[in-house]
């Protein structure tokens, strides 16, 4: 059973991320990755206009996700779930949320990376129907020197017209 700290999916909205949801998402980046995005980063991305959402909850910010969109393609690029949250369906609503995005946007393909280690995102992925299609070779910093990335691709189906 959840404790009054633990937030449920259902008290939860999504809604569009600000420059003053910046120090929350840090702290979460911070508690979730050992190489974080820095603060300018996410401050660039809302700069360009990249598709940046945000779980909010009954205590404050709980996940986010980043994405890019361009040429009919998408990357993501963040997809993060605090700690508290986790293992309750918010990765996964937070990724059809951000496809319901691009598939709005018209986007066919969408890409992402993926460390092999991150058995849990791939699992996520893989389950939403992204399909490997390639490696990076050292593509992240590990505290052993760096890690390859998994590169997945999931082709969207448009939305059929009202
Ligand atoms: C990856 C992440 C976003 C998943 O978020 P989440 O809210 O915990 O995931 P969900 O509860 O929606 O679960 C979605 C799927 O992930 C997988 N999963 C979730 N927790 C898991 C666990 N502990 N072990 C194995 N697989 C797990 C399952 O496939 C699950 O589907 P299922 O519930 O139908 O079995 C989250 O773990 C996270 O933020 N991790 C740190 C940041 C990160 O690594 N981001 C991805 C960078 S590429």
């Amino acid at each position: 059973m959840a404790s009054a700290q633990q937030p449920l999916l259902a008290e939860c909205c999504f809604r569009p991320m600000t420059e003053a949801d910046v120090p929350q998402v840090m702290d979460i980046e911070f508690d979730a990755y050992p190489f974080p995005w820095s603060e300018q980063i996410f401050r660039d991305c809302l700069r360009v206009g990249y598709h940046c959402v945000v779980v909010d909850g009954p205590q404050g910010l709980c996940g986010y996700g980043v994405m890019s969109t361009g040429a009919g393609e998408a990357h993501v690029l963040n997809v993060c779930v605090g700690r508290a949250l986790r293992g309750r369906g918010a990765g996964r609503a937070l990724m059809h949320a951000m496809l319901d995005h691009a598939r709005n946007a018209g986007v066919e393909l969408v890409f992402l990376e993926v460390r092999p280690s991150n058995r849990v995102a791939i699992a996520l992925y893989e389950s939403m129907g992204f399909e490997r299609i390639g490696l990076r070779p050292g593509y992240y910093q590990a505290s052993w020197g760096r890690e390859d990335a998994f590169v997945y691709r999931l082709a969207l189906v448009p939305q059929p017209l009202a």
